[in-house]
């Protein structure tokens, strides 16, 4: 087999994540219009590249219809004014919708078919709320081939309470506060300015200009969450404060190949070595990152040691606890979500894999003594994904 060519990441950027709703900072806001704000941001941050030179804008949504339909990567590159030379597609895996734009743009780079692409992810929850519109097939109840409870993601997360009893409601909620305190401290030591851009909103007060995660709670406190309701089950372990939110976001990379970045004067900051997607049961979704990972460390013979940070996306606590647990890491492992997740911050579905990017990008740029950053994610209907990237 010909060597794969180095796919490099060289920028990223992202909206403050909106809640979803009528109160929500994008409320009165096209998905499309988010999109195309994190198109021309990433083209200001970076005006030394030629948009021609772009060849593809991979765009992720778990919706894919009214303002995320119409192949949402080919109607942003028009609306974002990119030449009508460039290419788009749009790409669907649920909450791994970037990462697998990003692992799909970064193997056409790899194989040598194109050079500089964008390639990111967009949920409008409020728009567009998981599984609207949705029509299953019949054959998946009537045949039993899958539980109803791996239909809605809350009770899969009840299932993995279930499945593993030693992470109890208190061990999940002290999770979520942590997730909490450490997005309060990454915000206000300015991690998320690296990455973060503002956004001018309509709102019923009149246009405002976003610039800060609307989800986080700090000052979250284990005694809050004690008394929230288990919405998923009665009597359950899943509340609001332990779970990921319904949120409002759009965000995106920039991939090169090694040899065009430095041609084009772009930063190389990390290359994507492997990764893997992985299936599992429907019913436990949240075990997906652990044979996920499983893999793509057997694949690159490295062991969880090898890796200095670990990006997670933080679906539900308990999947978070289960990966700790699973590969003997504390729950307050320092390298495993340094920044806070999900929880805290919110997760806009096919949005969430380009934060995470973004996020570990940040991190191996400011610690020189780290190589190996993995992002990983659980997704719906029994998948996980993980992708392994070196720091150059
Ligand atoms: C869990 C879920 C149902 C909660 O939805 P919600 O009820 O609209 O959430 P809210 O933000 O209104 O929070 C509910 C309550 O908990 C409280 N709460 C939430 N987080 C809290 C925190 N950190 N501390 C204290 N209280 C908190 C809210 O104040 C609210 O209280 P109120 O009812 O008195 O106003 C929803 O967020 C959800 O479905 N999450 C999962 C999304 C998902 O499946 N994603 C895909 C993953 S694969």
């Amino acid at each position: 087999m010909a060597e794969l060519r180095d796919a490099v990441y060289v920028d990223g950027v992202r909206l403050p994540i909106g809640r979803a709703g009528d109160k929500g900072y994008y409320a009165a806001t096209r998905a499309d219009d988010m999109v195309v704000r994190t198109i021309r941001a990433l083209l200001d941050r970076n005006p030394q590249l030629d948009p021609t030179a772009i060849d593809d804008n991979v765009w992720a949504a778990t919706t894919q219809q009214g303002d995320q339909g119409l192949t949402l990567g080919r109607t942003t590159a028009i609306l974002a004014g990119l030449p009508k030379s460039v290419p788009g597609y749009a790409i669907d895996r649920m909450c791994a919708g970037s990462v697998t734009s990003i692992t799909n743009a970064a193997n056409a780079i790899r194989v040598g078919a194109q050079n500089v692409v964008i390639a990111g992810g967009v949920e409008h929850m409020g728009h567009h709320p998981i599984a609207e519109g949705a029509d299953p097939n019949p054959r998946f109840l009537a045949e039993k081939l899958v539980d109803t409870s791996a239909l809605v993601m809350g009770v899969t997360a009840e299932n993995l309470h279930d499945e593993l009893p030693e992470i109890s409601r208190q061990r999940a909620d002290s999770y979520a506060v942590q997730s909490q305190e450490r997005v309060a401290k990454a915000h206000a030591e300015g991690v998320f300015d690296s990455h973060v851009v503002r956004m001018g909103v309509w709102s019923e007060a009149g246009w405002l200009v976003v610039t800060e995660d609307e989800h986080p709670r700090p000052g979250t406190t284990l005694e809050a969450l004690a008394g929230l309701p288990t919405p998923f089950r009665p009597g359950g372990r899943v509340t609001a404060g332990n779970a990921a939110g319904r949120n409002d976001g759009a965000g995106c990379v920039l991939l090169a190949d090694r040899q065009a970045a430095a041609e084009l004067g772009l930063p190389a900051h990390m290359r994507l070595i492997d990764y893997v997607f992985v299936g599992v049961e429907p019913e436990t979704m949240g075990y997906g990152p652990i044979p996920a990972t499983q893999r793509l460390l057997a694949k690159t013979g490295l062991s969880i040691g090898d890796l200095d940070v670990i990006e997670m996306n933080e679906a539900f606590a308990v999947q978070c606890v289960a990966f700790l647990d699973h590969f003997g890491l504390p729950t307050n492992s320092p390298k495993v979500n340094p920044y806070g997740g999900a929880i805290a911050m919110g997760h806009p579905l096919a949005m969430s894999g380009a934060r995470l990017t973004q996020q570990l990008a940040h991190y191996l740029q400011t610690h020189d003594e780290a190589r190996y950053g993995l992002v990983t994610l659980c997704v719906g209907l029994g998948m996980g994904a993980s992708v392994l990237w070196e720091r150059i």
